[in-house]
């Protein structure tokens, strides 16, 4: 059996649970969404040391609108506030902040904040940091199809792959799901084709260095066969082909 190399090049995460955290502690919710920030920056820095170069979070979806109006405005406010404070840390980190999803329905305040955060990691390559916020793997491939017609162009795979949001990053090797729940949620539809699943029961804010390690240990341990059988990953490995 070929195994996939040890760690992945690109992770992403649907972040699930912070309320839960939360209600456990007879907190508000929005305590586990902050508590969810810390966890993501402590994931962050974990990734960065284990050589991952790109991480990819759900951190607001499509979907997340239809909360109780209380709880969608604490994100929003949570975002902006989350994005003045952490942005200097991540600089200097060397992670590169880049925002995926759509734009228009979002304030002034958290454009502004995205802006910023975009612009001021710009040049920096340690790790890339996509966070999905009003994001959804449909409106992705929507906006894609949309896009393909305004130039043109014919919906050919690798065009369709090139007008997606994530066009900028490789595919993710492995998608981790915390919460307990083992379902995609509208998170990466087109580019988790031949991602490897992981799903965790920490809730979210739990979700720690030996919680990621033991997501990453079960990804080294799969057979990426991509369509193929093991026989030929086999002689493939055994017979590189000369470059
Ligand atoms: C899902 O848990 C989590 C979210 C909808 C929000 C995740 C957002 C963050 C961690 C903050 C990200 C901030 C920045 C700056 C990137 P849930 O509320 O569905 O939990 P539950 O399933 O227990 O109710």
């Amino acid at each position: 059996m070929t195994f996939a190399s040890v760690v992945p090049h690109h992770i992403a995460i649907v972040m699930d649970g912070n309320g839960r955290w939360a209600s456990k502690r007879f907190l508000p919710r929005l305590v586990g969404h902050k508590k969810g920030v810390d966890s993501l920056r402590r994931c962050a820095k974990a990734c960065e040391s284990r050589g991952v170069g790109v991480l990819t979070v759900f951190a607001f979806s499509s979907e997340n609108w239809n909360r109780p109006a209380e709880e969608v405005s604490g994100l929003m406010n949570l975002f902006a506030v989350a994005l003045g404070r952490e942005v200097p840390e991540l600089n200097a980190d060397g992670v590169r902040l880049c925002f995926v999803g759509e734009r228009a329905n979002l304030s002034k305040k958290v454009i502004e904040g995205i802006e910023q955060a975009e612009s001021a990691t710009a040049g920096n390559s340690r790790l890339i940091l996509n966070v999905c916020f009003n994001y959804g793997g449909r409106w992705d491939i929507v906006q894609a199809v949309a896009k393909l017609a305004d130039l043109g162009q014919p919906a050919t795979e690798q065009n369709l792959n090139n007008a997606m949001a994530l066009a900028h990053v490789p595919d993710p090797d492995l998608v981790i799901r915390t919460g307990g729940e083992q379902r995609i949620s509208n998170f990466l539809l087109w580019q988790s084709a031949y991602s490897e699943f992981f799903f965790s029961d920490h809730l979210w804010p739990d979700f720690d260095e030996t919680a990621l390690d033991q997501a990453i240990t079960a990804f080294s341990q799969r057979e990426r066969r991509f369509g193929k059988t093991s026989d030929q990953l086999v002689a493939q490995a055994n017979n590189p082909p000369l470059v």
